[in-house]
């Protein structure tokens, strides 16, 4: 919601940020800043910050940020427009009814109507599985043993087997072609564009809901043997999957002391039916940073229950990474048997589950597990191997944690515990620099992901610092907005520019007041860094050669793997790729 400019400024100095957060957390001064314990997580240490002069909220350990507005709408759960009528409220302002900024305000109606769309679908597909056509598939639930009361509580529904049902039904309730479409509810013909269809159909509905409680996408279910077993609404201008997690929306305003994350929806569903109601589900296999990020908000702690397939496994290695870098408290729990959560407590029930999650190890022990699995400890060879690749896995933790897992190292790689220590100390720290290739699937992998977001944030502080830096850094050799892989850093990023070319509505406050939730938390994190920066265009200048360095080498990374699997007749041509794209990076490396 775009309101004028100089009314959201007004609304904004009437608003003290700080004596608005005080309602909700102490907050003491010091070096600058306000502290306190953050609201939105189980906040030991007060890491939660209020910056008055820059009118923000930030918590360097969950990574909340934003201004008042955004400040109200994640403690009160209230909408943009709520959070502003309640601040105009306080300010004892009228709302304006002009509203200013004609692109913005039809960009945030489209996606409120997108919402709607989704709304609608949601409840259609209800209806359709509790009415006539929805006998098929009410047995099916009943199959999987579903009651109906969980499916009541989850929004399941039932797609109806027809060409444009949904179609024509939204259509009847006022909704454009292009929301329908938009929205991911149906899709236009491959040969026929002119003509629309629904995008499920046939298959048992289960909606995505965001932790506003809005339907966002759904993922749909096969009844059948047919592939693919799920489909699911790809991205669309509400939907990221990579920043959601299925039913967030059922740990929404409590406080819990963990999360159990699984693979699937039918997981979550069966978890929470039997009691285990702290369930979710990254929506596809691999948890992103954004993710871990939303989920700090619930929970310290993050217990694993994947599938014990390969592809669960190597999830799991990577999120295990993702979580320790947000500070989240990884945990495995390992499912026996080659079955997944919801078939192991359909089969033994809740206790047994619990049995299973106080026997859970952490992070680093899965990682060695596995690794000494894959190395074949039975051998002299394996040992050895297993034990230089532990220990240097050893030798990233610190002293206390390492010490810990020293006897489990010593056994398997048939050493002293003494020579662990020891490997451990002439072992390369496992870090980013470390070039060594890994020889285990993802172990150890440099996280260039969040460094990379790291950069881009740090980009952006430096074009924040003022006008003149901003726009010097955008006319700089090698920016592109391209260079932000963040989607919220580079349109703000964008925004900003075009702010500061204008001349006008370069106020940062106000222009982050302005951001959606999970947007703003990005941007302000990189405004409230700003003021550490001393050369802003040097550094940025820094920053955007490093980042077109790490993106090289990411590419001859790709290009080296698809070397190794391309048949010979390709090989040749990517080659040649690869030698430029090297020679590329030898220049840059200068
Ligand atoms: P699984 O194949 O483990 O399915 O995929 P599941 O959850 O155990 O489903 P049931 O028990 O057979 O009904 C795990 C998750 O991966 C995604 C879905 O989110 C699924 O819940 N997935 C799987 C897809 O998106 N598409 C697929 O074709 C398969
Ligand atoms: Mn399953």
């Amino acid at each position: 919601m775009a309101f004028p400019e100089a009314w959201l400024t007004e609304l904004m100095n009437k608003n003290d940020i700080a004596s608005v957060i005080s309602e909700y957390t102490e907050l003491k001064p010091r070096g600058g800043r306000l502290w306190g314990h953050c609201p939105f997580h189980t906040d030991k240490t007060p890491s939660f910050s209020v910056s008055p002069d820059k009118q923000l909220f930030h918590c360097f350990s969950c990574k909340a940020g934003g201004s008042v507005i955004q400040f109200l709408m994640q403690a009160d759960n209230l909408s943009y427009l709520d959070a502003v009528r309640n601040l105009a409220q306080r300010a004892g302002m009228t709302m304006p009814d002009e509203i200013d900024d004609k692109k913005l305000m039809a960009q945030k109606l489209r996606r409120e109507r997108i919402y709607e769309a989704n709304r609608e679908a949601a409840v259609y597909y209800v209806k359709a599985l509790f009415g006539p056509e929805g006998g098929a598939a009410r047995r099916y639930l009943e199959s999987r043993r579903i009651s109906v009361e969980t499916a009541k509580r989850f929004g399941l529904g039932f797609s109806p087997d027809a060409f444009d049902a949904l179609y024509e039904h939204l259509t009847g309730k006022g909704f454009s072609r292009e929301v329908i479409l938009e929205a991911g509810l149906a899709v236009t013909g491959r040969k026929d564009p002119a003509r629309v269809y629904d995008f499920f159909r046939g298959r048992l509905m289960f909606p995505v809901i965001n932790a506003y409680g809005k339907v966002i996408a759904f993922g749909g279910r096969t009844m059948g043997s047919d592939e693919p077993k799920y489909i699911n609404t790809g991205d669309t201008p509400v939907y990221n999957k990579r920043e959601n997690i299925y039913a967030i929306n059922l740990l929404k305003g409590r406080k819990l002391d963990d999360v159990i994350m699984v693979e699937g929806y039918m997981d979550v569903i069966s978890l929470h039916q039997s009691g285990i109601d702290n369930a979710v589900a990254s929506l596809g296999t691999a948890l992103t940073s954004q993710q871990a990020r939303l989920l700090k908000r619930y929970a310290p702690k993050v217990y694993y229950a994947y599938d014990g397939d390969e592809a669960g496994q190597k999830a799991m290695l990577r999120g295990i990474d993702i979580l320790r870098d947000q500070d989240i408290e990884p945990r495995v729990i390992v499912i026996p048997d080659g079955r997944d959560p919801d078939e192991f407590v359909k089969a033994f029930g809740a206790d047994s589950f619990y049995s299973l999650k106080d026997a859970s190890i952490t992070g680093t022990r899965f990682k060695l597990e596995r690794m000494a699995k894959l190395a074949g400890v039975e051998t002299a060879d394996g040992r050895e191997d297993f034990a230089r690749e532990a220990c240097a896995l050893l030798a990233g933790l610190d002293p206390v944690e390492r010490e810990r897992y020293v006897p489990f190292v010593a056994e398997k790689g048939g050493l002293s515990a003494e020579a662990v220590r020891e490997q451990c100390g002439v072992s390369p720290a496992a870090d980013a620099n470390n070039t060594v290739r890994p020889r285990y699937n993802n172990y150890k992998k440099p996280r260039r992901d969040n460094e990379r977001v790291r950069f881009e944030k740090k980009l952006l502080s430096c074009m924040m610092t003022s006008p003149e830096n901003g726009l010097e850094i955008g006319r700089g050799a090698g920016f592109t907005p391209e260079l932000f892989s963040s989607a919220s850093l580079r349109a703000f990023a964008l925004r900003l520019l075009a702010a500061y070319k204008t001349g006008s509505g370069s106020n940062i406050p106000v222009m982050l007041a302005e951001l959606e939730g999970e947007e703003a938390d990005e941007v302000t994190d990189a405004y409230s860094s700003a003021d550490d920066i001393s050369a802003p265009v040097e550094c940025a200048a820094d920053i955007i050669a490093n980042l077109r360095l790490n993106e090289l080498k990411d590419e001859l990374s790709r290009l080296s793997a698809r070397v190794n699997e391309a048949p010979a007749s390709e090989r040749a041509d990517l080659m040649r790729e690869y030698q430029t794209k090297y020679a590329e990076l030898q220049k840059l490396s200068k």
